[in-house]
């Protein structure tokens, strides 16, 4: 197998591209897409800081990493969502990533937050854990991003993610989910940071070969409540698609993105406000971290005050 730029020994074949390539042109390859995310979407420019949501997993710190390299002002932002050896580690792996390149990390904890970790939030809310924890990173992320001074947020969503993400929104026609589905979302607010996913145009092994060739410390377990996730389900349906025809997953996203997003556009209009108890972004008058932390609080409080009839239908 030899490398399509220099004829050299290849180290990974990209069947979706019709292509293999060494090592050093492979990371060329992955900065090039990475470039023309940005572009494409305006995401940032040169003069703009960005805050690099970090999970310690391969994808966020290839992320980070591209940026640095490519000489963007960066800080990473870890949430510490305090799921047990989980957080543990990743926590390790950004600080040893922030620590090596010089870089600022900052760190947030849920349980500072909340009043407490993951785990506890999960069992006074009785949905899924990854409801309350997506619910509470999004809002955390844009917290750091307006208190430290930073206009965007970038996530390390990959190919496989957004065309997993699409297929579930597609499978129920959640229109409104498919007018947010976009590489890059704007502020409609001054207080709503902009928020872009620079490495949507590669793939999760891309990310994985970026990562081991860059010699990145990542951690590799996944979350423990991600196991039997309908999110996984569908990533493995499209993996067996790929594997048939290679190039599925991106002619499913970017088909969406360039032909079928525009049928989506204003299906949701909403009027953001602040929130009366936290001043964040919301459509109501109160945001759900606000009313999801009072959950918590009345859960602490006692068990006859947590299995009150309304707190079950929130
Ligand atoms: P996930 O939803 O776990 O697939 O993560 C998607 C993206 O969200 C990651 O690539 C990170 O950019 C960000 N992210 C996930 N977990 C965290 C975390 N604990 N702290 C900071 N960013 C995170
Ligand atoms: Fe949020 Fe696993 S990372 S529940
Ligand atoms: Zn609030």
């Amino acid at each position: 197998m030899k490398c399509r730029k220099c004829g050299g020994q290849a180290v990974l074949e990209l069947p979706r591209h019709n292509a293999a390539f060494c090592s050093a042109d492979f990371q060329e390859f992955f900065r090039k897409q990475v470039a023309e995310a940005i572009r494409k979407h305006k995401m940032f420019t040169r003069e703009e800081p960005i805050l690099v949501a970090v999970s310690g997993g391969k994808d966020s710190l290839a992320l980070w990493d591209v940026l640095i390299e490519t000489g963007y002002e960066t800080a990473g932002l870890y949430l510490d969502l305090g799921i047990f050896d989980y957080s543990v580690e990743s926590k390790a792996k950004c600080e040893g990533f922030a620590a090596a390149r010089g870089q600022k990390l900052i760190v947030e904890r849920v349980a500072d937050a909340m009043g407490a970790p993951i785990p506890e939030v999960q069992k006074a809310t009785r949905r899924p854990t990854c409801s309350a924890c997506g619910l509470s990173k999004r809002y955390l992320m844009n917290r750091a991003a307006v208190e430290h001074g930073y206009p965007v947020i970038a996530t390390g969503h990959n190919l496989d993610d957004e065309a997993a993400v699409l297929f579930g929104n597609v499978l129920h026609w959640q229109t409104d989910a498919l007018s947010r589905q976009s590489p890059a979302l704007a502020s409609t607010h001054p207080k709503l940071a902009r928020r872009v996913k620079p490495l949507y145009r590669l793939s999760e092994r891309e990310t994985a070969a970026y990562a081991f060739l860059r010699g990145i410390d990542y951690i590799v377990d996944e979350c423990p409540f991600a196991k039997g996730a309908t999110s996984i389900a569908h990533k493995q349906i499209l993996d067996r698609l790929e594997e048939q025809s290679p190039g599925a997953k991106h002619n499913f996203l970017f088909g969406f993105l360039e032909k079928a997003k525009g049928y989506f556009d204003g299906a949701e209009s909403v009027t953001l406000q602040q929130c009366a108890v936290c001043g964040q972004v919301t459509t109501g008058e109160i945001c759900a971290f606000c009313k999801l932390h009072d959950q918590v609080k009345r859960r602490q409080a006692g068990p006859l005050s947590s299995t009150r009839e309304g707190d079950r239908h929130e």
